[in-house]
């Protein structure tokens, strides 16, 4: 199928979450910023017409100079621990995590939970 785009904005999100647009460069309306804490996750839903492996993106900022990992996991399964997600040099600057996950037919959940203290970098969308 052609790629689809999920924003971060419609996505569910651990409470305290908030949508922002201060940083520039975003799709959509903008962008999620977790709460800077370990467990704080973003969760996409993804339908998919068949069984596969695809190549998911997630897009994000990370405005520090520490890395934010995250366990990325599909239908409750983590698929990468500990994945990094680096500083981006700037809020305003945008890059891609990427990986091949196995996607059933159907409704899945895609999350990615922040496991530092620093929680999340700002998200801005997942790209399947
Ligand atoms: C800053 C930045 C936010 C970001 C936050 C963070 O406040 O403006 O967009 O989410 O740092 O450290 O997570």
């Amino acid at each position: 199928p052609a790629p689809q785009r999920y924003e971060a904005e419609n996505a569910a999100c651990t409470a305290g979450s908030t949508v922002d647009s201060n940083h520039t460069g975003y799709s959509g309306t903008g962008f999620v910023n977790t709460p800077n804490a370990s467990g704080a996750y973003v969760e996409w839903t993804v339908p998919s017409d068949r069984a596969r492996d695809a190549r998911i993106s997630f897009r994000y900022a990370n405005g520090t100079t520490a890395g934010r990992p995250m366990d990325l996991a599909v239908n409750g399964s983590v698929v990468a621990a500990n994945r990094a997600f680096d500083g981006t040099g700037a809020w305003t600057t945008w890059t891609d995590v990427t990986l091949t996950v196995p996607l059933k037919a159907g409704t899945n959940t895609v999350r990615a939970t922040a496991t530092t203290a620093n929680g999340a970098p700002n998200l801005d969308r997942l790209d399947v």
